[in-house]
C-alpha cells in the first residue's frame, strides 16, 4: 500500500513539476478541490476528447453531438428531480463546523479537523447543485443553477435533433462539457473536483431492448479502455446496489480502477428508462414522444446513458501509464501513454545549441512537423537529459539533428519505450511519426 500511496504523491508531484496540473488560484493559497490544467494537461485532456469524439460519435451512424448552454432554465432542474434529490447525506461537526459525507465518517472517533469527540450531527441531506443568481436582485425568482450533469440538455433537446436531423431510433445524442456538484470530497487530486469535465451520450432505445443494449454499452466501455492502454487486470465492474441507484435509474454498472486510495469508479453505466423524457413532457407540457417511421407507432423512448468522467480518466490514465525503470545513472520515469494521448508526439533537438547550421537544420524540421503535430523543441543540456525530460512526459519519439544529417538528410529517431535508435530519413519522419 505505501508504494501505491508513493505512486499517486509521485503522479502529483509530475503533474506540478512538469505542468500537467497545477493547484486552483494558488497565489491566493488555493481553493479546495479546485484545479486547474497546465499546458500538458491541456493537451492531454484534449487528446482524451477528441478521441472519445471520434470513436463514439464521429465513426458512428447512430450517434450526433450537442454542445449544450451551462445555465438552463430551473424547471429544468425541478423536472429532472435534482433540485429535490441530487443530495448527498452529511454530518457536521458542532465544535468546528466542518462538513463529512455521513458515509466516509466514524461518527464514533473524535472529529478529523479539530479532534473534538462526540460533536457530530445527525446526517442531513444537503443538496449538490450549485445555485447563483441571474441579474442583480438575488432571491428565488431569479435563482438558476450550475449544471449538475450535461445529460439533461440532451433530453430536453430530444425533439430539436428528431426534427433537425435524422436519426432513427436507436440512435445516442453526446455531449461533452463541465459539471458541477458542491461536493465534500476526500481530496484525492482531480478525482472528485467541484467542476469536472464530463463526455456522455443518451441512447434512446425501445423499453424492450435495453437489456442488450445496456450489455453493448458496457462492452464498448471496456474496449475503449483496452484501446486507451488500461491493463484489464485494474478494472472491474461493479453493481449497483438498490439503495445506492441514483433517483433516475433501474440499473446501473460502475467500471472502476484499482487506484492507489481503492477501487474507485472511473466510468458509470445507467438505464435511466423513460424517467426523464416522460417528465420533460409532463412538465413542460411538450410532447417529447418518438413516432415509428413505419408504423407510426407513438411512444416515449428508454434510455441508456454510458458516461465517462474526463478530468477523472486522465488521473487514472496517468496512473497507469507512470513507470520507474533502472537505478543509478539509468533510472528513469516514463510515461507510456498510448501515442495519440501525448502531449507531444515527437521532440526535435538539435545535437549542439552553439552550431548554427544544426539549429538551423532542426528548426526548419521541427516547423514542418509542426504543422501536423503537436512537437516539442530542447535545445538545453545533454541528449541523454533532453531524453528522461521527454520520456517522464510521454513523447513517442525524439528526433537528434547530427552532423550526419549536414551530409545525407537522415536523423536518429530515439524510441521512448525501447530506447532504441535509428536513424531515419527526414523526408519519412511524417509517416514514420504517423505509423505510431
Ligand atoms: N449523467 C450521469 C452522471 O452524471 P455520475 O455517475 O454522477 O453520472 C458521471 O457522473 C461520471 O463523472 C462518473 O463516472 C465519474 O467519472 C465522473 N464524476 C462524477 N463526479 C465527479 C466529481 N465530483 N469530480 C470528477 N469527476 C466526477
Amino acid at each position: 500500500m505505501a508504494a501505491e500511496q508513493d505512486l499517486m504523491e509521485k503522479v502529483v508531484a509530475l503533474c506540478k513539476r512538469r505542468g500537467f496540473v497545477y493547484p486552483g488560484s494558488e497565489i491566493y493559497g488555493g481553493l479546495a478541490n479546485s484545479w486547474d490544467y497546465g499546458p500538458l494537461g491541456t493537451e492531454l485532456k484534449n487528446n482524451i476528447r477528441d478521441w472519445w469524439w471520434k470513436r463514439f460519435v464521429q465513426s458512428r451512424d447512430d450517434m450526433v453531438g450537442l454542445d449544450a448552454a451551462i445555465i438552463m432554465n430551473p424547471k429544468v432542474w425541478e423536472a429532472s428531480g435534482h433540485v429535490a434529490g441530487f443530495s448527498d447525506p452529511l454530518v457536521e461537526c458542532k465544535n468546528c463546523h466542518q462538513r463529512f459525507r455521513a458515509d466516509q465518517i466514524d461518527r464514533e472517533a473524535p472529529c478529523p479537523s479539530c479532534g473534538k469527540k462526540g460533536t457530530f450531527t445527525e446526517p442531513k441531506q444537503f443538496n449538490l447543485m450549485f445555485q447563483t443568481s441571474i441579474g442583480s436582485v438575488e432571491g428565488d425568482k431569479n435563482r438558476v443553477y450550475l449544471r449538475g450533469e450535461i445529460a439533461q440538455a440532451m433530453f430536453v433537446n430530444f425533439k430539436n435533433v428528431l426534427n433537425t436531423t435524422r436519426s432513427r431510433l436507436p440512435f445516442g445524442i453526446a455531449s461533452i462539457g463541465k459539471a458541477f456538484r458542491n461536493e465534500i470530497t476526500p481530496g484525492n487530486f482531480i478525482f472528485r473536483t467541484l467542476e469536472f469535465d464530463l463526455m456522455e451520450f443518451e441512447y434512446f432505445i425501445r423499453a424492450a431492448d435495453w437489456e442488450k443494449t445496456f450489455e453493448y454499452w458496457l462492452g464498448e466501455q471496456k474496449a475503449w479502455l483496452a484501446e486507451l492502454g488500461f491493463d484489464p487486470a485494474h478494472l472491474r465492474v461493479r453493481e449497483h446496489e438498490k439503495e445506492e441507484l441514483s433517483h433516475y435509474s433501474k440499473r446501473t454498472a460502475d467500471i472502476e480502477y484499482q487506484t492507489p486510495f481503492g477501487w474507485k469508479e472511473l466510468f458509470g453505466l445507467a438505464y435511466r428508462t423513460d424517467y426523464d423524457l416522460r417528465n420533460h413532457t409532463e412538465k413542460s407540457g411538450v410532447d417529447l414522444q418518438y413516432t415509428d417511421p413505419d408504423t407510426n407507432e407513438k411512444f416515449i423512448p428508454h434510455v441508456v446513458e454510458p458516461t465517462f468522467g474526463l478530468t477523472r480518466l486522465l488521473l487514472m490514465v496517468l496512473l497507469e501509464a507512470y513507470q520507474e525503470e533502472g537505478g543509478g545513472d539509468e533510472r528513469r520515469v516514463v510515461l507510456r501513454l498510448k501515442p495519440a494521448l501525448a502531449p507531444f508526439k515527437a521532440a526535435v533537438f538539435p545535437l549542439l545549441k552553439n552550431k548554427e547550421d544544426l539549429v538551423g537544420k532542426a528548426r526548419g524540421i521541427y516547423d514542418a512537423l509542426r504543422r501536423d503535430f503537436s512537437v516539442a523543441w530542447d535545445d538545453r543540456g545533454n541528449i541523454g537529459k533532453r531524453y528522461l525530460a521527454q520520456d517522464e512526459i510521454g513523447t513517442p519519439v525524439c528526433i537528434t539533428v547530427d552532423f550526419q544529417t549536414l551530409e545525407d538528410d537522415t536523423v536518429t529517431v530515439r524510441d521512448r519505450d525501447t530506447k532504441e535508435q535509428e536513424r531515419v530519413a527526414i523526408a519519412d519522419l511524417p509517416r514514420h511519426i504517423m505509423a505510431l
